[in-house]
């Protein structure tokens, strides 16, 4: 689980991560290079939010799955990051959409799509600067954009419903889920700034042992508490609902502020 700020990714194209408003941030994210390439996956699905950049107010999918072979990275008004191209894995993808739609989750299937800074920043943050993305990726986009998005605890029977789908792909592949998004921010209006460590903190706390206290906390909540971007944290409940009921915590990193919010990082490993 991871913030996915645009000003990090800023700082990776612009060679300033050795700054010393960046530095903090970067090195915490040296455990889960290292822990990810370790375990050197055969997947990871990226849960994160398009921000107006694949699709827009003529569009406005609830879920949608990335089921093409890759993905270009969007221009979000500044031209195209310089970041490799997508890898896709349409196979499982396409698993994915059918078990999950067939399980009565009413997901878009996409097979094209370019993706933001919500799915590219937490490469850059997981991988640093390769050449090539090392691990095929599934998007999964939610939709925090445009009110009303998902409810927390749609968000957690989602996570179990690709947790089945995953497991009956009649390949046994070892898959990774990133949720994205997050902490508390908000970006426009005269709350401009917030930040409320003592709710990311709860967050955190309870996001391993108590994914389904979490899950009932309403719009209304995260808009008071959170800032009106703290829905974002929702699409963390996807990627909880993917693991185990009991998980353990491998790493932490919480720091204030990082652009208009804070950088919340956790790594769980599933408890068998
Ligand atoms: C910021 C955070 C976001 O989640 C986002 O999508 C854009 C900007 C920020 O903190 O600046
Ligand atoms: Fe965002």
């Amino acid at each position: 689980m991871m913030s996915h700020v645009p000003l990090l990714g800023l700082a990776v194209d612009h060679a300033k991560k050795e700054e010393e408003y960046f530095k903090p941030v970067f090195n915490a994210f040296d455990v889960s290079k290292k822990w990810i390439e370790d375990i050197n996956p055969d997947a990871i699905i990226l849960v994160y939010n398009d921000h107006a950049s694949a699709f827009s107010l003529d569009l406005i999918p609830t879920f949608a799955i990335g089921c093409a072979a890759e993905f270009m990275p969007a221009d979000e008004g500044f031209g195209r990051r310089e970041v490799p191209i997508v890898p896709g894995y349409p196979e499982l993808a396409w698993h994915i959409a059918q078990s999950t739609i067939l399980d009565e989750f009413d997901i878009t299937i996409v097979n094209k799509m370019d993706v933001d800074h919500g799915l590219t920043v937490p490469l850059s943050l997981m991988f640093g600067e390769p050449d090539e993305w090392p691990i095929p990726i599934i998007p999964l986009a939610v939709n925090v954009i445009q009110y009303p998005p998902p409810t927390g605890n749609r968000c957690l029977n989602l996570g179990k419903s690709i947790k089945r789908a995953v497991g009956s792909f009649p390949e046994n592949k070892r898959v990774v889920i990133f949720g994205t998004g997050g902490m508390s921010h908000q970006l426009q209006g005269r709350r401009t700034g917030l930040i409320n460590q003592e709710f990311d903190t709860n967050y955190l706390d309870k996001f391993g042992s108590a994914p389904e206290e979490l899950a009932k906390i309403p719009h209304e909540d995260y808009l008071r508490l959170a800032g009106s971007e703290g829905i974002e944290l929702v699409m963390w409940l996807v990627a909880r609902g993917a693991m185990n009921e009991r998980v353990r915590e491998i790493h932490r990193h919480y720091h204030v502020p990082i652009s208009n919010t804070a950088i919340g990082h956790l790594i769980l490993e599933n408890e068998i």
